[in-house]
């Protein structure tokens, strides 16, 4: 592990074993001015320690680092006092630093799975010390054994709640994970067009603790495709190069067109990617991050403004949610449907699939949009970004006044179209022509 990418975790096994300040009650009175100045110059070595520390390890208790401590496949670190989203997981409070304090009682839980050392779904234990944990029955376990004989099981359930401005029509579903006692823990929510099959967004809660994120932790081997889309479709095979290549043959009416559009070589960028919402690395934990791997929260995406403008976006908003001292919520969706000139140089909207009446579906977005809001203080701000590497009237593109002189943190490279032309808006602006952006109460712009 790289230890510049997770500052902090470094300092784990001196750190936690060091006890608080204690109260100094049980000193005796001071008896002469030279005792006196003894005992002045140790409580200041001890406030100045305890600055120097206090912000990583405030006490003693327990500490786990999220790159180094888990083990594999891990299991579910559930707070059993928080609540049924992001916030009831242990998250890294400093660097990739998880603390607990002595006693804390913690829900290990391996749902679809069972705990090694128990064979049990789920565990509560309490924190001893450094990385022990204590059952109800006294049995001691190492942190490091309180792995899953698999990795959790991820899944959703309908809301029964509905979307889609203007007429509120669409479900949503959450995606997490369900304990055995039918605790459902919300990771994000997706807004639903069961009809077009597409997804108008993805939302979730970005908390600042993302910065001790696990890193490099792999991919599952595929996506889930869910009851989400008509009997016999089959998504992945829709998003492979061959049959994306076919479908837009179709769409533009030449093959030889095609296949300027899509690339065969696959060490080209030029195809249509699963392009996240909700991104794999928003979330912390690695189990967490495979809960993203559903098609409803994805959308076809070109490689080229993927790996490029929008990836540094994700990147530049979780650093900039890192910094922050409370959470945001980050809307991701698309809207409208990309073009491409067919044989007769005419505009054709691309999508990836028919239905069983011939209707297109899996639209192919015009745009990839992310809403970043702050709701204790109503502050919003949008990103709009091009898919469509090969898009010919950059300026027509552009549905709002640009207000990204107004951000310092973001380093994409906004006017290049082939990693997605883009540009920032204020939400209100923007949710006037995108109405996929759900309805927010925003009172200015976050920078
Ligand atoms: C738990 O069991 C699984 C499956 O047998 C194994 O792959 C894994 O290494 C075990 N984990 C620990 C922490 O022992
Ligand atoms: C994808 O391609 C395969 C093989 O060419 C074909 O059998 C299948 O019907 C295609 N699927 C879609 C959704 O186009
Ligand atoms: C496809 O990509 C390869 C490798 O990047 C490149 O050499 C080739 O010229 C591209 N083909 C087309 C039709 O653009
Ligand atoms: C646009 O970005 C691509 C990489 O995504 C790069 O190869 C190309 O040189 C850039 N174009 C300009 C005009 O900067």
């Amino acid at each position: 592990m790289a230890p510049n990418k997770s500052p902090g975790s470094g300092y784990v096994v001196v750190e936690f074993k060091l006890a608080a300040p204690r109260p100094h009650s049980n000193l005796r009175p001071p008896r002469n001015s030279q005792e006196m100045r003894v005992l002045i110059i140790a409580g200041v070595l001890l406030v100045i320690a305890a600055a120097a520390y206090s912000h990583s390890i405030p006490r003693a208790g327990c500490a786990i680092s999220i790159n180094q401590n888990l083990p594999d496949p891990q299991a579910l670190v559930i707070n059993p006092q928080g609540t049924f989203d992001i916030f009831g997981f242990f998250l890294p409070q400093s660097g990739d630093i998880v603390t607990f304090d002595v006693g804390q009682e913690v829900l290990f839980a391996c749902p679809g799975a069972t705990l090694n050392v128990t064979g049990t779904a789920e565990l509560l234990a309490n924190c001893v010390d450094g990385t022990t944990f204590q059952q109800a029955d006294g049995t001691q376990h190492d942190f490091s054994q309180l792995g899953c004989t698999k990795l959790p099981f991820h899944t959703y359930q309908d809301t029964g709640r509905l979307c889609g401005r203007p007429d509120q029509i669409y479900p949503i579903y959450a995606f997490g994970f369900e304990l055995s006692n039918g605790d459902f823990y919300n990771l994000y929510e997706v807004c639903f067009d069961p009809a077009n099959g597409n997804t108008r967004y993805s939302v979730f809660t970005q908390t600042p603790e993302i910065r001790g994120y696990q890193s490099g932790y792999p991919r599952p081997s595929s996506f889930i495709q869910g009851p989400f889309y008509y009997n016999g479709f089959d998504i992945y095979q829709a998003y492979t190069r061959d049959n994306q290549t076919a479908a837009i043959a179709n769409i533009v009416g030449s093959m030889d067109l095609a296949l300027q559009y899509v690339n065969q070589s696959f060490d080209s960028s030029f195809y249509l990617a699963r392009g996240h919402l909700a991104a794999k690395a928003d979330y912390v934990y690695g189990a967490h991050q495979r809960a993203t791997f559903w098609y409803l929260n994805v959308a076809p995406q070109w490689q080229t403004f993927n790996e490029a403008n929008w990836a540094q976006l994700e990147y530049d908003c979780r650093t900039y949610a890192g910094q922050r001292s409370s959470p945001l919520k980050v809307f991701t969706g698309t809207h409208g449907q990309s073009v491409l000139p067919d044989i007769n140089g005419d505009l054709q909207p691309l999508y990836l699939g028919l239905d069983p009446n011939n209707n297109a579906i899996v639209h192919v977005p015009e745009i990839f949009w992310k809403v970043l809001y702050d709701p204790q203080t109503q502050e919003g701000v949008a990103f709009v970004g091009s898919n469509n590497p090969y898009l010919e009237n950059p300026p027509g593109f552009i549905k709002c006044t640009d207000v990204c002189d107004q951000l310092t943190w973001l380093l994409w490279d906004p006017k290049n179209v082939t990693s997605g032309l883009s540009y920032c808006c204020e939400v209100n602006e923007l949710a006037q022509t995108i109405l996929e952006i759900p309805e927010l109460t925003v009172s200015g712009l976050l920078t």
